[in-house]
């Protein structure tokens, strides 16, 4: 059904302006100052903008929807994680693939993808995860770049045994990826000093979620960033470190960023918003606010913020990964170590931004929609499809309601983890309306649309 928006104030990127906005055929068509309404055909829905942004869809560069990890698997699954992004104002998601190191990268693709294809109400891409580099594991990440449109690879620095994988392999997959001008995503934390840490805190009875902190201290993060920044200098590829936590990191990412390096930062809601004193919530609670890289001294904050006021980081995702705090959490009662890792934020992401970044000043709206959407497009060669509110880009929009105040809560969340970590947080800001190629998939925090909806996004390689 055609859609015309009226009366909005619309904020991309880069703008700041009232007019309307026409949708057809899942485009938009038209963005004019005044756009007659008896003039579109008569099934043409109106909504009225007054009063509220119009954005263009925000979109989530970072998220785990399924993730076998640390013994166990996150708990949403597509339906659950697409409609917490939808309620949020999120309608592109991309989610990491992480196969376990015997795993072959095509099955897991193809994995993934039927999941996503099946229950999928936004759209989605993926960042390939690389966890082994071999030459089948080659000539299949080469075919999945160029066959599949999977143009971003993942790779972990840290998760000793499990995920991570070694400098050799780094150096090849670095070179493998700038051949392909695919851009490669990384968890910046030196494995082996964080399981040396671990094990000393163990052996002294630092057993509960309060030593997760210190066992992987902002050093070794920043030590992670140098070491991806190194690696991208030698082979020349372009690289993105993900979840960066702390000032120690970003300085590392700056300082090869003035050294010519094509690194790109990610800040997640839960760094900029929680700090460490969470973590060390008493009776094991801390449990809930246990993902690494862990959450900081608050002074941090002002330094994320600060980044991404002057562009150094560029975009802001959530790291989105749920697990319960009875069942899963509580695997880790007694060692932090066995704790699953995550914070998942996808429904909240946006109103945590807008209340604590946009409207302390922290950053612009604009900042915001950049930080959100359009630097994520442009990034991982969605744009102008996402990301941008123009005629012949996805009718993806959110029409905000800044003034709408809620508290986070289980029983508004559509993640299916069993407590929200920002339940004691007054957020205020809501998306109204929130369409996926011009399909209303939300309402008023509620999800009103169709469940499989959502198509694989192909993306070129765009990091030569
Ligand atoms: O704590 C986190 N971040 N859990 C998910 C896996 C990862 O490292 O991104
Ligand atoms: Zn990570
Ligand atoms: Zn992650």
């Amino acid at each position: 059904m055609p859609l015309l928006i009226k009366n909005g104030r619309i904020i991309t990127a880069t703008d700041d302006y009232h007019a309307d906005i026409y949708c057809q055929d899942e485009c938009i068509t038209q963005v004019e100052a005044s756009i007659d309404a008896s003039t579109l055909p008569k099934d043409t829905e109106v909504i009225d903008a007054s009063g509220k942004y119009v954005f263009p869809g925000f979109i989530d560069p970072h998220v785990h929807i399924h993730l076998p990890f640390m013994g166990s698997n996150a708990i949403d699954d597509h339906e659950s994680a697409s409609k917490a992004a939808l309620a949020g104002g999120t309608t592109t998601l991309i989610e990491m693939i992480c196969p376990g190191p015997n795993d072959e990268p095509m099955t897991a693709f193809h994995e993934w993808n039927n999941m996503a294809a099946q229950l999928s109400a936004v759209d989605y891409t993926f960042h390939m995860a690389v966890v082994r580099f071999d030459e089948l594991a080659r000539q299949q990440l080469t075919q999945i770049v160029n066959e599949h449109g999977i143009a971003s690879f993942k790779v972990f620095l840290a998760y000793k045994g499990a995920l991570n994988l070694n400098d050799a392999d780094l150096f090849d997959l670095l070179a493998m990826a700038k051949d392909l001008g695919v851009i490669t995503t990384a968890h910046c934390e030196n494995a082996d000093a964080i399981d040396a840490m671990q094990s000393k805190l163990l052996a002294q009875g630092k057993t509960g979620p309060e030593w997760h902190e210190p066992s992987r201290p902002v050093c070794i993060e920043a030590e992670g960033v140098n070491h991806l920044a190194a690696f991208a200098e030698l082979t020349g590829a372009h690289v993105y470190a993900v979840h960066t936590s702390c000032a120690a990191a970003v300085q590392a990412a700056v300082a090869a960023q003035l050294r010519g390096v094509n690194i790109w930062v990610e800040a997640v809601a839960p760094h900029l918003t929680l700090d460490e004193t969470y973590a060390q919530k008493p009776s094991f609670d801390g449990a809930k606010y246990v993902m690494s890289p862990p959450l900081r001294e608050k002074s941090n904050q002002q330094t994320l913020w600060g980044a991404l006021n002057s562009g150094v980081i560029s975009t802001i995702g959530t790291d989105h990964a749920p697990f319960n705090f009875i069942g899963q959490k509580d695997m880790g009662k007694d060692a932090f170590t066995k704790i699953p890792n995550g914070i998942p934020s996808v429904q909240e992401r946006i109103d945590l931004i807008h209340t604590f970044g946009v409207l302390t000043s922290k950053i612009s709206l604009n900042t915001m929609v950049k930080a959100c959407s359009t630097k994520a497009a442009q990034l991982f060669g969605l744009y102008p499809r996402k990301g941008a509110i123009r005629v012949g880009a996805d009718a993806d929009l959110v029409v905000y309601d800044p003034k709408h105040k809620h508290t986070p809560g289980v029983d508004t969340s559509y993640s299916r983890v069993d407590y929200n970590a920002f339940d004691d947080f007054e957020l205020t800001g809501r998306a109204s309306i929130v369409t996926v190629r011009g399909q209303i998939q939300a309402r008023d925090g509620e999800f009103v649309g169709t469940v499989g909806r959502g198509k694989l996004l192909k993306r070129e390689p765009n990091h030569y």
